[in-house]
């Protein structure tokens, strides 16, 4: 009894003397990981925002490419005809299956489409303009929303986590992505129209899970593009915090032209700058999900 109450206490004093972080609250450094020895069933994140431009691609590259260098399997779905996943790991999408062509036939196997990136521990299942066309092919398809998790059950087993990134829309594809997923993960811009469409996303979230994947849970709100000299940035993220609470990551992605140089090299910005405050931010992230148990 006495060893449990030193024990509270300690813990108590350890959070006291943390430093206050952006959102607000104790700022928890996360433990790394311990690895896994045996992997799958994957827990499969939606990263998933209707407004364009939020980051919801570079915390897919990064995200990813952080939790393979904590040991874990990680397969990252390109979900958006833009194609911008796979351009941003380096790979080249012409000529090769994607994942249209594993939507339009969901008996073939993935791992015809399925490519390694040079991270090691990272797959992507690459997309490219050719995704555009998958909504008007879909829209007559029986059960035309679970496609994505049909495709996806094949290859589970092997990943110990599935990225999707979605396109800036709630249309049929991003459907599908919430139909196949366990989580969602929400990326916000800190600038003034964060929250527009929030409500719009969360209750599209709300009616997945009543007709379609009761499962579905909301992982987190992650903050990109924080500046903290601005004050307009530290009064959004006090905005979004004021609204979601403790759905708001701790973890919170600084603006940086990092980001847009590590893109135009096709690799992670972990590899393309591993040292700077972004890849950190983003290894960061990567603890704080499997703190949380979003993540193995
Ligand atoms: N933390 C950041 N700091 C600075 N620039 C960033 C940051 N995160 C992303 N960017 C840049 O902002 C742009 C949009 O980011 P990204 O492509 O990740 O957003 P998105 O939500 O996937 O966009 P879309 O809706 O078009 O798919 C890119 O040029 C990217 O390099
Ligand atoms: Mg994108």
């Amino acid at each position: 009894m006495a060893d449990k109450v030193t024990k509270t206490k300690s813990k108590a004093t350890k959070e006291g003397d943390l430093p206050i972080g952006p959102t607000g609250r104790p700022y928890h450094g996360f433990d790394v990981p311990a690895p896994l020895d045996s992997h799958g069933p994957a827990r499969i994140i939606a990263l998933c925002n209707q407004k364009g431009g939020v980051g919801k691609t570079t915390t897919s590259i990064n995200l990813a490419a952080s939790l393979a260098e904590y040991g874990r399997r990680v397969l990252a779905v390109d979900f958006d005809p833009q194609g911008a996943l796979s351009a941003g790991l380096g790979i080249t999408v012409h000529d090769v299956p994607t994942v249209y062509d594993l939507l339009l036939d969901t008996k073939r196997d993935p791992r015809e489409a399925i490519v390694q990136s040079s991270t090691p521990n990272l797959d992507v299942l690459p997309a490219n303009i050719d995704l555009s066309a998958a909504e008007v092919h879909l829209v007559n398809e029986v059960a035309r929303e679970t496609i994505l998790a049909r495709v996806l059950r094949h290859v589970a087993g092997e990943y110990d986590v599935i990225l999707i990134d979605c396109q800036p829309s709630l249309g049929l594809l991003t459907v599908n992505a919430l139909t196949a997923a366990h989580g969602v993960l929400i990326p916000l811009e800190c600038e003034f129209f964060a929250l527009r469409g929030v409500a719009l996303l969360i209750e599209t979230i709300d009616k997945v899970r009543d007709r379609l994947n009761p499962s579905i849970k909301l992982d987190g709100l992650l903050a990109t593009m924080y500046d903290p000299r601005t004050l307009h940035s530290r009064e959004v993220l006090e905005r979004v915090v004021e609204a979601f609470g403790d759905d708001v990551l701790e973890t919170v992605i600084g603006r940086t032209v990092k980001f847009p140089d590590a893109s135009v090299s096709g690799v992670p910005i972990t590899e393309f700058a591993p040292e700077h405050a972004a890849a950190q931010a983003y290894l960061r992230l990567a603890r704080e999900l499997v703190a949380r148990g979003a993540v193995a």
